[in-house]
């Protein structure tokens, strides 16, 4: 039985300057996922460094902190059954150079140090993204009147 999941999506700078915020939502939700936290921010070296905290130490942790913090991001939180794959499906591999085409990389990227797109990998990091960019009281519970013609 799908897990009923929440993951953090984020647009990266290049997405935001690149005018493909509406394209990447657009996206998510044309899937089925629900929207139920954004907001646009300037993310600080501070968050960047805790977000990015795994990669520390590896050749391009410098640059996609200095990446992430460049420009504003569109953070986003989705929930649906088994979200957070689901998501991982929608933007597609890390590498845009090998996503597959129908993916938010595959389509609209080229290069994996401009992706356009960060969503947790796990439930457990989802969980830790979002408290990095979400007060509690900046998620929605709603119901979407929609819902029994996504979900059985
Ligand atoms: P994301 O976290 O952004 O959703 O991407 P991911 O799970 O597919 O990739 P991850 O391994 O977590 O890497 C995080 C981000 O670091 C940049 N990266 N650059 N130059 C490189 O070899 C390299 N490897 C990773 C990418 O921006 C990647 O999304
Ligand atoms: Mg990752």
């Amino acid at each position: 039985m799908a897990e009923l999941q929440r993951t953090f999506i984020a647009v990266k700078p290049d997405g935001v300057q690149r005018g493909l915020i509406g394209e990447v939502i657009s996206r998510f939700e044309r899937r089925g996922l629900k929207l139920v936290g954004m907001k646009l921010l300037q993310v600080t070296k501070e968050m960047a460094q805790t977000h990015y905290g795994e990669h520390k130490g590896k050749p391009f942790y410098e640059g996609l902190v200095s990446y992430i913090t460049s420009a504003p991001v569109l953070a986003i939180v989705l929930e649906g059954k088994d979200a957070v794959s689901l998501a991982r499906q929608v933007i597609g591999a890390t590498n845009p150079a090998s996503a597959a085409p129908g993916t938010i990389r595959g389509d609209l990227a080229i290069e994996i140090g401009r992706n356009i797109v960060h969503g947790s990998d796990s439930p457990e990091s989802a969980k830790r993204e979002i408290a990095i960019f979400f007060q509690d009281s900046e998620i929605i519970s709603w119901n979407r009147t929609a819902e029994s013609w996504i979900a059985e």
